[in-house]
């Protein structure tokens, strides 16, 4: 089986960037690059980059209802309505729109289409991918949560707890997060089937393999630095509070693993606003999940409309009916 392009090209590209984190702070002593401006500025790009995405896209016309529809939408009363799929209020929206983001519900009810030898295509449920998006999404989110702890002090109660509970079956020293292991499970279960499904593997692109490797880096970089390279993590804390502070300075003997751990979070964060990950601001933008549907119930002028003049046909009959007649072509009026 060949990979293609697509992949090696993302692959390299992340090998690389290890490669720089490795030489710049292991052979260069670059830390303070590595440790603080880079990271200050993969930051800045994050949150300046995602303002100017949202303001963008917030910018944009839409002049007419879109919403992506599943159900009878609101329209004579003795028409039941089906208030999910197809809101026509603003609460409704809402409630869609909360089921979308925390359950990627179009997703639990996505189909695979096949064609199993037969003329016929068949339809097949897509769970699987449904389960694995929803894992990787919540135990990324866990996990960043649980980091908080290095950026506050004294940590919240509310993160001992998660981490606690993360830590729930205290296996190994230091104790195994199930988050970590289901993560990088889910990770692996995305990347395997853009690979294995050569109708995946023929679309995907540089665009789709990059942040999966990417993501996989870093997560495997947290895990062989919690549990197997350790690194000072008294330094560490010393780092991202000075981080957080404005007074940053870099302590003696963190390890380089966490720098190659922090560059590719920066490195991360710096294309975040201009991938698709921006899907995550995005989906609340949409205005075929974001618009009720009042197509029916209301009638939508174009703002941009203007009186056009237009030509009736009763005007054109009334000045070639003479014409038309003796072409023999039927005419509305005698
Ligand atoms: C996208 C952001 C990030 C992701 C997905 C991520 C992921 C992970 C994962 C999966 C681990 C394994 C252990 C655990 O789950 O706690 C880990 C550990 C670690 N990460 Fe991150 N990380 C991110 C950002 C950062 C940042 C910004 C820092 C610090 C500036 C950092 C510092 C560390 C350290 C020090 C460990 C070792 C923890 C320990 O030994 O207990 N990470 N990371």
């Amino acid at each position: 089986m060949s990979f293609g392009l697509s992949f090696w090209i993302s692959l390299l590209a992340v090998a690389g960037l290890v490669l720089v984190a490795y030489i710049g702070v292991g052979a260069a002593h670059l830390g303070y690059l590595f440790g603080v401006i880079i990271p200050y500025a993969a930051f800045a790009i994050f949150v300046l980059g995602i303002i100017y995405r949202v303001l963008f896209w917030a910018a944009r016309p839409v002049p007419f209802r879109i919403p992506t529809t599943g159900g009878q939408e609101k329209t004579l009363p003795w028409i039941k309505q089906n208030k999910f799929d197809n809101p026509s209020g603003t609460l409704g929206v809402i409630g869609r729109m909360a089921l979308e983001v925390l359950l990627f519900r179009s997703l639990i009810r996505n189909l695979r289409t096949e064609l199993r030898g037969g003329p016929y295509l068949s339809y097949a449920s897509a769970k699987w991918l449904w389960l694995a998006g929803i894992a990787f999404h919540y135990t990324f989110l866990v996990i960043l949560v649980r980091h908080l702890r290095f950026f506050t002090e004294p940590v919240p109660f509310l993160i001992k707890g998660l981490e606690a509970l993360d830590a729930f079956f205290q296996v190994g020293a230091p104790l195994l997060y199930l988050t970590d292991v289901f993560f990088l499970i889910a990770v692996t279960y995305l990347f395997l089937r853009r690979v294995l499904i050569p109708q995946m593997r023929y679309i995907s692109l540089p665009a789709d393999y990059f942040p999966l490797f990417l993501i996989f880096g870093i997560g495997a970089t947290g895990v062989l630095m919690r549990y197997f390279f350790k690194v000072n993590i008294v330094g560490v804390k010393e780092l991202t509070m000075g981080l957080i502070n404005f007074s940053p300075k870099i302590p003696e003997g963190i390890g380089i693993i966490f720098y190659i751990h922090l560059f590719l979070v920066s490195i991360l964060f710096t294309y975040f606003p201009f991938s698709k990950l921006m899907h995550m601001a995005g989906v609340f933008l949409s205005p075929t999940r974001n618009l009720a549907n009042t197509n029916r119930v209301q009638r939508h002028i174009n703002p941009w409309d203007y009186p056009v003049k237009v030509h009736t046909y009763e005007e054109y009959e009334n000045e070639n009916r003479e014409h038309l007649k003796e072409s023999g072509i039927p005419v509305e009026k005698e």
